[in-house]
């Protein structure tokens, strides 16, 4: 049975000059409060949500009031907004795009465990999403720490995983298939399916923590390996990472922002509001090459 640290809780939470931040879920979100995103943000501020999401992986804001421009601009004071793949942006701000599930359709998007984009060869470093149209119930979203599913595992299966590597590919990316998807061949020019290759277990460029780094939503195969030799492991992994003990769900109310770390995170878009509309608006942060 892994212990409290080796499932990656954290005990206590840092306190903060500018912000005040309290953990929600066993092992990974918090809320923060005291900031509006939609003003210019301090240098301390900037600092101590950054240093927030590193302690938390997931940050969840309430009562925010934020248009394209003012997500874009706040989501600059953390990184560079990048270019969603295949998915035009919302007009005049290619870097934010709309999440959108109308009343008539049953796709989301979103609706698979994925860590975004993993089949770039530079995945985004976070995402960020505001909610502006809710449905009355349903509709969230569910966090889990891929940082608490790899310190679940033995000595021995962390050395197991230790060399290898995974393949991940947009074809795969069921994670796509909703709205937002569909517009792709008519407005952002990308078509071909994109491929990387990246280490199954990933070591985070800023706390050195390792994370698991594979996903259902786009991980094909284990390098070297066919689709079928890599599902057993895949799986594996695939259910360890989103068991409730790694994950929290979150609840959406009008304005909440929700700003993951991408790096060793996954994320699930819950399917439940069918004949209901629900839009949100998501910036990326550009990352690096995982390792
Ligand atoms: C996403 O996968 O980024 C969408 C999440 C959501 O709409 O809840």
């Amino acid at each position: 049975m892994a212990t409290t640290a080796q499932m990656g809780m954290v005990s206590g939470s840092t306190d903060f000059e500018t912000i005040t931040v309290r953990r929600v879920g066993g092992v990974i979100g918090a809320t923060v409060d005291g900031i509006d995103l939609a003003r210019p943000l301090s240098a301390t501020q900037v600092r101590e949500v950054r240093a927030a999401l590193l302690e938390h992986l997931v940050l969840f804001f309430s009562n925010q009031s934020l248009g394209p421009g003012e997500l874009l601009a706040a989501a600059r004071n953390f990184g560079e907004p990048s270019v969603y793949p295949f998915v035009k942006g919302v007009d005049g701000f290619p870097e934010v795009t709309e999440v959108l599930k109308l009343e008539t359709e049953t796709h989301n998007f979103g609706g698979v465990w994925h860590s975004d984009t993993s089949y770039l060869e530079r995945p985004p470093m976070a995402g960020i999403l505001h909610a502006r149209e809710l449905p009355p119930c349903g509709g969230d979203t569910v966090f889990s720490s891929s940082i608490a599913a790899y310190e679940s595992l033995t000595p021995a299966m962390q050395a197991m995983l230790a060399p290898l590597r995974a393949v991940n590919s947009s074809a795969k990316a069921d994670a796509a298939t909703g709205r937002a998807d569909r517009l792709r061949d008519r407005s952002s020019g990308r078509r071909e399916p994109a491929e990387a290759v990246h280490p199954v277990v990933r070591t985070h460029p800023e706390t050195g923590r390792k994370s698991l780094y594979v996903s259902r939503g786009h991980t094909l195969r284990i390098e070297g390996m066919t689709q079928a030799e890599s599902a057993p492991l895949l799986d594996y992994l695939s259910d360890l990472q989103t068991r409730p003990e790694f994950s929290y769900r979150f609840r959406w109310t009008p304005g909440a922002v929700a700003f993951w770390d991408n790096r060793c995170t996954q994320h699930y878009a819950v399917n439940d509001y069918h004949g209901h509309r629900r839009s949100m608006l998501r910036v990326t942060l550009a990352g690096d090459v995982p390792r």
